[in-house]
């Protein structure tokens, strides 16, 4: 298995590259099921949940090929209904063929996800909302298997704004009998990325971005050709890491836009945050300071993916700050290795309260999940002497060759198998 080994205290300086957004491309490679053709993704990073939707798309019958940096996915001779427990397991994306399938075939068969590192992450309302739309939803053996001849239009009311369950719904209701609404819909920028590329398809979708999205459903769409928006989160990584390494860094081809809520707290932690037009954004480390409270809700709120990032900005320097976490019921598992960095963290409930230290102390950390690898990488960066971060494969579902970048900006950060 890969390591990453880091020897910390580098300052940080340079451009670094921001790369298509990985919770954008898994529903638009969905999306290509909704159309008998080819459709055309361009700039698409190398992740590993790329490569692991790419199979499950093959499974059903699919071509997908690489072009140029991005993927041609040939949808024409889709065979395939079933979602297997192998790939879902893997990646609980693969769920984001529910709605495709069940709107152009008719059918589909997904193995039920189950719990994982950060929550339990049900489909519930996924399930409900396609029900409401006339589907029989059949649970046996750990798979949901969902029919309906020809869905028709609903008005559905999420109890969650649930961000892989808005698009679902939204893809099956782009070709249902009828109008659909969907009222507390989820607001994030990559629901909003799939909506303007439905359109393209032909699809009738109002309100994209708002927290009420209006479908009118079509009896067919086209295939599409669409560059996805940049990855929010790897951006704001970057920009976490700077903040806390002495950096002065330019993101190039970063939305700033996607990111308010997040910079508004980064600049509160002493970060300079310069939006240099043309989608490059410089960030300077500034005048440092710790004690930022944070909660994180769904977008336009604090992401919750950039939660374990910014616990490991707010570890080292004075103060007391207090991080809440309201997405996920148990997304605070990389506590217990930033304490052996020698952060000072304490959980209760929903809260975790960050005293920070002088220093932090390079050590021997477990990655556990895709984000909290991101933030030991962060302390490891921040750390005095060596850390290695093992398990690296977390990291890489979601960060194309992070040390890479990083080595770029000065990092001394090496990839090692173990
Ligand atoms: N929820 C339910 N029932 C459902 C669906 C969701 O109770 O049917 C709950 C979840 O358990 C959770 C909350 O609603 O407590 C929000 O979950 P959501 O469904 O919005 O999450 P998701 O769609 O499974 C996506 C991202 C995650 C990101 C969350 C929240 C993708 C592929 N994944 O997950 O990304 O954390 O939205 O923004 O878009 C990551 O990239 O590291 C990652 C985990």
């Amino acid at each position: 298995m890969d390591a990453l080994v880091i020897e910390g205290g580098r300052p940080l300086r340079g451009s670094v590259q921001i790369g298509a957004a990985k919770n954008a491309v898994l529903p638009l490679m969905a999306a290509a099921l909704l159309a008998g053709g080819e459709s055309h993704l361009r700039r698409i990073p190398k992740l590993a949940d790329v490569r692991t939707l790419g199979l499950l798309l093959e499974h059903l019958g699919a071509r997908v090929r690489p072009d140029n940096g991005g993927l041609l996915i040939d949808a024409a001779a889709v065979d395939g209904r079933e979602a297997p427990y192998e790939l879902v397991k893997t990646m609980r994306a693969s769920v984001l063929v529910l709605g495709p399938l069940v709107a152009r075939f008719g059918r589909a068969r997904v193995s039920l996800p189950g719990g994982c590192a950060i929550g339990a992450r049900p489909i519930n309302l996924h399930l409900k909302g396609l029900e409401a739309m006339g589907a029989e939803v059949v649970l046996e053996h750990g798979y949901v298997d969902v029919r309906a001849l020809r869905l028709r239009g609903a008005r559905i009311v999420l109890d969650i704004p649930t961000v892989t369950g808005t698009e679902n719904l939204m893809m099956a209701a782009a070709l249902a009998d009828g109008t659909t609404v969907i009222e507390n819909a989820a607001r994030e920028p990559e629901v909003e990325d799939l909506a303007a590329c439905l359109i393209a398809m032909g699809a009738r979708i109002r309100g994209a971005g708002s927290a009420v999205l209006e479908i009118d459903g079509v009896d067919a769409l086209i295939p599409f050709d669409h560059t996805p928006i940049p990855d929010r989160i790897e951006a704001g990584t970057l920009m976490a890491a700077a903040a806390l390494c002495d950096g002065d860094i330019t993101l190039v081809g970063a939305r700033l836009d996607h990111l308010d809520a997040f910079v508004v707290k980064l600049r509160e932690a002493g970060a300079e945050v310069t939006d240099l037009g043309g989608q490059r954004v410089r960030v300077v480390s500034g005048q440092r300071r710790c004690g930022v409270d944070l909660r994180t809700s769904p977008h336009p709120g604090f992401p919750t993916d950039m939660q374990a990032q910014f616990m490991a900005l707010m570890c080292k320097g004075t103060g007391t700050s207090v991080i809440t976490e309201k997405v996920f019921e148990n997304r605070f598992m990389h506590v217990s290795e930033l304490s052996r960095m020698g952060a000072d963290i304490t959980v209760e409930g929903a809260s975790a309260m960050v005293r920070g230290v002088a220093q932090l102390s390079g050590a021997r950390v477990m990655a556990t999940d895709l984000r909290a690898s991101a933030a030991l990488v962060l302390a490891g960066l921040a750390a005095e002497g060596a850390t290695t971060v093992s398990r690296v494969y977390h990291l890489d579902r979601g960060y194309e060759a992070l040390e890479v970048k990083l080595g770029a900006l000065g990092a001394q950060i090496e990839r090692i198998k173990e």
